[in-house]
């Protein structure tokens, strides 16, 4: 067999925040399998990724949470990764779009193509913050929405009706840098002309034609028939890939020129010295797994900078898949409505595979798909508790108790020969399936080949033959023994932490991805399986669940009138004592300085929360004139102000020490 030589790329994610399901769903799962395959069929493939780190979005992060953009994608670069390990997705190199190398690539590149004047130069009148001395990007200006009257609606974009604005359709406009009016400036940008490349690109596109999948080529078609226009590669802005060209200070690369171009240069990181084998090899396959909003980027942007190039391979595959939805609505990263896997992965603590399996039975491969709760644990508990992990524990228990873990001969029957035509019908599915990017399919066959064990045991019943018939029982478990070795081997892809753990007791490290291999002959030792999976509980499911219902941290209750709350005497007041009080958990009497010569007695309801010891010398507000009130047989005098945040008590304290008696007003 002929060897294949492939680049495997997953989008390049933003360093604004962190990953969440569908992100792993649409992009990061699918190409890891695919990865992971490919190179277990012995293919040589670099998988590579990176943190995408530029771009308006991030500068706006940075400038709202009074940080640098570096501080910024530093933070989610590391979570990203860290995150991308946990979860078994294996990179051969994970880098970065600040890297030094990247910075220096995106020159070269952008160079070449300045040099041998392909671009168009162009100047035009665009927005300007005189006060922040700046241009201001699309995102960086906000208005009034010509559609619904949203009132910060971006200048690309209206969040509230969902519609494509240009800054200029926006009613008064203004900075979100300043809040000032822009004024209109020229400046020179540097265009790709995508329209006089329009022939070439409608070819490559054509040639696609019943190899990517429909909705990627209708995608292209479509932006094709509209006629395509130059775009500019360059922006007015501070963070990004600086331009090699004289005298273009405050400009940068447009974030879509240089995060493609992150492909090339994370392969360069990983092979100093061979990443052109595989960049500039007509050999190489070059197959993206991206998410359905990159497309244009991927199927004509990316090929248009390549082809203008000149040196590179052009992408054979563009893998997109569609959006995962949570619970029935959009996945929203500004609404804080997702699951962010990092926060699963504390959750559910080695539990990666699990979520992995449900991600890509449920891959939102030819249409939206929907996540739920429920389903994860209806998948868990019924398909791979119930069926994969089931069918290993049945046979890692009984071949232990019958052959203290040696694998017994086999007398093949009919029956036998029936299993394993069947069991490589759905292996060779696996295969076929996998190549053809159906991961869904593919692992649904996988899963199929656990019941086809269970339905095996389950008919030749070795429990029952055991007290009959030695020579059958050993015939039954050697193929138990070895389907479930089958099984194991393809777990690979899909299960990379299952693998591991199945790997070493059933002797199948070394046993390739060939389907028609029995790897397990008789007379090995195998060793005791562990318990794959748990059940994934009501209770897990309701904590999630409730985790995703927005909170109620702000209610406003009847307007009250100033004398009503003139009403209230808050004053300062320092705790000089406290303890607990006898045969109530919750309360705490407290003694309360509120003057050099007075104290008041309180009971307070933190005994859960705070130790008496913990809180004496602290400084308080004291609600001085609530009516009395005896509780457990002593007078409580009075309120001391607390603030409760997600069950958690704190004290409402001075911001510094004041004397005790001050009116709190
Ligand atoms: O949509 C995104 O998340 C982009 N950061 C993807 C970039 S893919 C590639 F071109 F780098
Ligand atoms: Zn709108």
């Amino acid at each position: 067999m002929v060897l294949k030589k492939q680049i495997v790329t997953a989008a390049l994610p933003y360093a604004n925040g962190p990953l969440h399901i569908g992100h792993l769903a649409g992009c990061y799962l699918p190409s890891d399998i695919y990865a992971r395959f490919q190179k277990a069929k012995g293919n040589d493939v670099a998988f590579v990724c990176g943190s995408d780190e530029h771009g308006v979005p991030i500068s706006l992060r940075a400038k709202a949470e009074n940080k640098t953009p570096q501080e910024v994608v530093d933070f989610y670069h590391n979570l990203m990764q860290e995150t991308f390990v946990r979860m078994g997705i294996e990179f051969d190199h994970y880098s970065r779009t600040s890297s030094k190398v990247h910075h220096e690539t995106a020159q070269e590149f952008f160079k070449k193509l300045y040099d041998q004047e392909t671009f168009l130069t162009q100047t035009s009148e665009q927005l300007y913050d005189a006060e922040a001395n700046q241009f201001l990007a699309d995102r960086y200006i906000t208005g009034t929405c010509p559609n619904c009257s949203y009132e910060k609606a971006y200048g690309d974009q209206c969040e509230n009706c969902g519609k494509a604005l240009s800054p200029d359709e926006l009613i008064n406009p203004t900075s979100a840098l300043t809040g000032n009016k822009p004024e209109l400036k020229s400046t020179t940008n540097w265009y790709l002309p995508l329209d006089s490349m329009q022939a070439d690109l409608s070819k490559y596109i054509e040639s696609k034609k019943g190899i990517w999948k429909n909705a990627v080529y209708g995608q292209c078609n479509s932006w094709l028939k509209d006629g395509l226009k130059p775009r500019a590669m360059t922006r007015d802005l501070n963070w990004g890939v600086s331009l090699p060209v004289p005298d273009t200070e405050g400009k940068v690369m447009y974030v879509w020129f240089d995060a493609p171009l992150g492909y090339i240069s994370a392969t360069k990181e990983f092979m100093p010295d061979q990443w052109e084998d595989y960049w500039k090899d007509p050999n190489t396959e070059l197959i993206h797994f991206i998410g359905k909003d990159n497309i244009v980027f991927h199927c004509l942007i990316f090929p248009a900078m390549l082809m203008a190039e000149g040196s590179y391979v052009l992408p054979n595959i563009v893998a997109a898949n569609e959006f995962l939805n949570l619970e029935g609505e959009k996945i929203s990263t500004s609404r804080n409505y997702a699951v962010w896997v990092h926060e699963y992965l504390n959750d559910f603590k080695d539990r990666a595979d699990e979520m992995r399996y449900v991600l890509c039975s449920i891959a939102p491969e030819n249409k939206d798909a929907d996540f739920s709760w429920e389903g994860f644990q209806a998948r868990v508990n019924n398909e791979l508790v119930a069926i994969f992990g089931n069918f290993i524990n049945r046979v890692s228990v009984l071949t232990q108790k019958y052959y203290e873990g040696v694998v017994p001969e086999a007398n093949n029957s009919a029956v036998e020969e029936d299993l394993w035509k069947e069991a490589f019908w759905f292996v060779e599915a696996i295969e076929t399936q996998i190549v053809n990017y159906q991961f869904r399919d593919a692992l649904a066959s996988w899963i199929n080949l656990s019941r086809l064990g269970n339905k095996y045991l389950a008919d030749q019943e070795p429990w029952k033959t055991i007290k009959t018939d030695q020579v059958r029982t050993n015939t039954i478990m050697h193929n138990a023994i070895n389907l479930a070795a089958l099984i194991g081997v393809y777990s690979k892809p899909f299960l990379p932490a299952t693998y591991s753990k199945l790997a070493q007791p059933l002797k199948i490290e070394n046993a390739p991805l060939e389907y028609s291999a029995l790897s397990v002959p008789s007379g090995t030792q195998v060793e005791n399986i562990p318990l794959l999976f748990q059940q994934i509980t009501d209770e897990e499911v309701t904590q999630q669940q409730e985790k995703l219902k927005p909170k109620d941290l702000f209610k406003l209750k009847p307007m009250i009138q100033y004398d009503d709350f003139a009403k209230m005497q808050l004053v300062s007041a320092t705790i000089k004592e406290a303890k607990k009080v006898e045969n109530a958990d919750k309360l705490l009497q407290i003694t309360l300085a509120v003057s050099d010569d007075e104290d008041k007695t309180v009971l307070s309801g933190i005994a859960m929360h705070y130790k008496p010891e913990e809180i004496v010398g602290k400084q308080v507000t004291y609600l001085a004139n609530l009516a009395p009130r005896k509780m457990r047989g002593i007078m409580s005098e009075g309120m001391i102000l607390m603030a409760e945040s997600e069950g958690k008590l704190v004290f409402v304290s001075p911001e510094s020490t004041i004397e005790n008696g001050s009116e709190i007003a």
